[in-house]
């Protein structure tokens, strides 16, 4: 008898359901060869859920998710002409994503930044930038600084409207995250590199402060640090440098997309949002509305993000490994997504389904052996 799992499962907007129907499938298999239960429990979340529960994270959503293992989300949000017809405060990225960051207070954020050395000539950098592939684990903080931050907007003494957000943080929340991150570079290659802004921003300062005082309990890591502008360009001149980076919250979000953009992919980030009780899993791009119902979107950073909750919420890590080697094979077998370059022949460009369908055989394969 395996295990029993209660999960959220919340399909958001656009591509989000097309790409779901290809994740969840992940968990159909791992019943049948490994008899784990998976709890599966659908909930509305996101532009749809305002537009019939009149809000983006229902109620029901938040009790469905207080009782889950863990959360499974997709990407939510409309376009720019269709989150006009939902109050500002409903729209899903106000409204839905960081209500729910803020519920579970998943302050860490781990987003993979990753191309196996099959999957190398998706990258738009030169092969001999790339060399064999790119692997680096990017943490964010997820629950504080600007996105978090006392907000006000008015108009001034001298007639001028103005706006003030706050870059707030504590020393426990900075404390807490840099601790996540030295336990993955201890892990890994003991290399961490330190994203800051200490020479404009007194955030910093603090952080790297309480980054002294974290390092002692880890004497193995060694830490780079580097300016976030200067990381911006390291990351494209030479990616191969880095193994973890942690950095603050808005930083992170600039970052990890630079991360996509190396990848030659958005659709290769998936990541897992990790709380003190409950982590939630979602890839790190949008709803793309503009592809939504072609079948053409790129499900790889939503099965990832079931890789990473079998192995972080699940301690399936043997299972996650599987699915991650699965995806891998498809690409390496030649298959490519519409988003992604480079892949050879259009031949090989293969639909949201069919990508799920390749994957989902390898894996039945692998999970057999
Ligand atoms: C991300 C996204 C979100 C963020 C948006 C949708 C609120 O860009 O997860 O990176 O800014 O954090
Ligand atoms: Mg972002």
């Amino acid at each position: 008898m395996g295990n029993a799992y209660k999960i959220a499962v919340l399909a958001g907007d656009a591509i989000g359901p097309e790409i779901m129907a290809q994740a969840v499938r992940v968990f159909d298999l791992l019943h049948t060869h490994r008899d784990h239960a998976f709890d599966l429990i659908e909930a509305p979340f996101g532009a749809h859920a305002y537009f019939s529960h009149g809000q983006s994270f229902p109620e029901e959503t938040q009790a469905i998710c207080d009782s889950a293992d863990a959360i499974l989300k997709g990407p939510v949000g409309l376009s720019f002409e269709d989150s006009q017809k939902i109050p500002p405060e409903e729209q899903a990225e106000r409204g839905a994503i960081l209500p729910l960051r803020a519920r579970y207070q998943t302050f860490a954020n781990f987003r993979p930044i990753y191309l196996s050395p099959d999957m190398a000539h998706f990258s738009p950098l030169k092969p001999e930038i790339i060399k064999d592939g790119i692997d680096i684990l990017l943490i964010r903080e997820l629950v504080g600084g600007l996105y978090f931050g006392p907000k006000e907007r008015g108009v001034n003494a001298e007639g001028l409207r103005y706006v003030h957000e706050t870059l707030a943080y504590d020393e426990a929340q900075i404390r807490r995250v840099l601790k996540v991150a030295f336990e993955q570079a201890q892990a890994r290659s003991c290399r961490l590199h330190n994203i800051h802004k200490s020479n404009v921003l007194m955030s910093s300062l603090l952080w790297n402060e309480v980054l002294d005082e974290v390092r002692e309990d880890f004497p193995s890591v060694e830490v780079i640090p580097m300016l976030v502008d200067a990381a911006a360009t390291a990351m494209c001149l030479n990616p191969g440098q880095f193994d973890v980076m942690v950095m603050e919250n808005m930083f992170g979000d600039i970052l990890s997309d630079q991360g996509g953009g190396i990848l030659g992919s958005l659709g290769l980030m998936p990541s897992a949002c990790v709380g003190p009780d409950k982590a939630y899993y979602e890839p790190s791009h949008g709803s793309a509305p503009d592809i939504a119902g072609q079948n053409i979107a790129n499900p790889y950073s939503m099965i990832g993000s079931v890789a990473m909750l079998l192995e972080m919420s699940c301690g399936l890590k043997e299972e996650s490994e599987l699915v991650w080697q699965a995806m891998k094979s498809v690409f390496e077998a030649g298959y490519t997504t519409a988003d992604l370059k480079g892949g050879g022949s259009s031949a090989n460009t293969v639909t949201t389904d069919v990508f799920g369908d390749l994957v989902i055989e390898k894996l039945d394969a692998l999970l057999k052996a």
